[in-house]
């Protein structure tokens, strides 16, 4: 009979007996006419076939067939384990199938656009062949987004997205423990909802719309309709023309937003409390996914306390100045002050991953609730990792005349947002909330230098496709 067996699940406890497997060939290595090493991968596992006409076990034919087979082809493979004597070199699998019946059910073109080994490769290792004199092929980031399809094969690419849908999992499952309900809000809808300057317009039946440039207004609206806790994984739409290696147009935002019964600090311990959840999570579960990226990107573990440090905005401009950083006190960090913070404060408190709060009012969103003791500050974080915002959250204004006020302040045309302020006019309570951005939390946490690493099909001002 068939059995069906996963590439990476083949080890010695099946040794004689027979599977059927299906996998991309990855190599083929002809040992005379007679004989032929293929190498059949799925995910990150790979197993060595063997075919031999010796014992009349495969055809000289089927010999020629398997050498003759375009790398990256769909191939199923049917025969026996074995396990050999001496230790494999080259695959992840330490037992082989002698094959006895082999398919191609989906050709691949003779000429790849990219090799996958190339693509697989770390830039340690093509640095060291470089030293003994031997030029490897460097796959661009270009060609890899062009075929991203084909780029996506690697290991650690597959490992990428195993851990980033951990995240989500562990997201989840933690603020449903937490009493939260997951939502959905619209992601098409008449005016911005973080600022005007950067949303995408589109034709709404003959009304002008846009892509949400956050779920901020609507989750709020959840909440003024009742729930208590809501939270949201979905797309976050942002049309500024932002090249870096940190912003994307598309990203999967994780949005949260609750009840306060008295401080903002009861949403700064939702933030540490699932964070440290998540970060524990991924050490102890993902070990192997970690290991598999480690390969092609090496990083150092993230240092993190298990209980996330608390830092005020203002105690954050102190220790830059004390460094020597020239900076505006009421003014909002730049990339650069934010990783030199990061790296003072990791040499203060030995960890990469902390809570900067009570951000002056003048730098944050209109929504965002002023302090109670000092209107030039207000109850609002970032957080970040390795230097780098993953997070931005504050307790908002649910007081509909403030939070009009505090919109037409910033210039903004209060009838594109009256129905949101006036969700707050039948009887609304203190709430705050915060939104993560999915693919740095993932960029982050494995030290990878670009986002769009960790974005499967990533859009950028300048990708659109595939
Ligand atoms: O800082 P942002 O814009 O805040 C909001 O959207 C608020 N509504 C959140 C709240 O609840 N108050 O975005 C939140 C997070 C950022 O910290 C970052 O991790 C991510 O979303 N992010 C981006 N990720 C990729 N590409 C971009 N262009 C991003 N912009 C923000």
């Amino acid at each position: 009979g068939r059995k069906w067996t996963e590439i990476g699940s083949l080890d010695a406890e099946l040794a004689d007996e027979t599977v059927l497997i299906r996998g991309y060939a990855q190599t083929m290595r002809a040992v005379g006419k007679n004989m032929s090493f293929l190498v059949v991968r799925r995910s990150s596992a790979t197993v060595q076939c063997v075919l031999t006409v010796k014992e009349g076990l495969v055809s000289g034919q089927m010999v020629k067939f398997c050498n003759s087979l375009a790398r990256e082809s769909m191939v199923e493979v049917y025969g026996v384990v074995t396990v050999p004597m001496e230790p494999i070199k080259g695959t992840t699998q330490q037992v082989e199938i002698q094959v006895r019946k082999l398919y191609c059910i989906g050709r691949a073109v003779p000429s790849l656009p990219m090799n996958i080994e190339d693509a697989a490769r770390s830039e340690e290792d093509i640095k060291e062949a470089e030293k003994d004199g031997n030029k490897l092929v460097r796959v661009n980031q270009d060609t890899r987004l062009n075929n991203r399809y084909l780029d996506l094969r690697t290991s650690a690419n597959q490992a990428i997205f195993q851990l980033e849908c951990s995240v989500e999992d562990v997201f989840r499952s933690f603020l449903r423990s937490e009493n939260f309900v997951g939502i959905h809000t619209p992601k098409l809808i008449a005016g911005a909802s973080e600022g005007g300057a950067s949303v995408f317009k589109l034709d709404y039946h003959g009304q002008p719309a846009c892509l949400a440039q956050s779920p901020q207004l609507h989750k709020q609206m959840a909440l003024s309709s009742g729930f208590r806790r809501v939270f949201e994984i979905g797309p976050v739409f942002r049309a500024e023309d932002s090249n870096t290696h940190r912003h994307l147009c598309e990203f999967i935002g994780l949005d949260v937003e609750m009840e306060i019964n008295e401080h903002y600090f009861e949403v700064l311990d939702i933030v540490d409390r699932l964070f440290v959840t998540i970060f524990d999570y991924l050490n102890e579960k993902c070990k192997n996914l970690l290991d598999e990226i480690n390969k092609q990107f090496p990083f150092k573990p993230l240092k993190y306390l298990h209980k996330t440090l608390l830092l005020t905005f203002e105690e954050g401009i102190k220790m830059l100045k004390d460094a020597g950083v020239e900076i505006d006190p009421f003014g909002d960090l730049n990339t650069e002050s934010e990783r030199a913070l990061g790296r003072l404060v990791f040499e203060k408190y030995a960890t990469e991953f902390y809570i900067l709060h009570r951000y002056p009012l003048a730098v944050r969103p209109f929504y965002t609730m002023p302090c109670y003791d000092n209107q030039l500050y207000s109850n609002s974080f970032d957080v970040f990792i390795r230097g780098e915002e993953i997070i931005s959250g504050a307790q908002r204004v649910h007081e509909p005349d403030l939070l009009t006020a505090r919109a037409e302040a910033r210039g903004i045309d209060v009838s594109t947002i009256s129905a949101y302020i006036n969700s707050f006019r039948y009887g609304s309570f203190p709430h705050g909330g915060f939104g993560v951005g999915l693919e740095r939390v993932v960029m982050l946490f494995c030290g990878l230098s670009n986002i769009r690493q960790t974005s499967l099909f990533p859009r950028d001002p300048h990708r659109l496709v595939p």
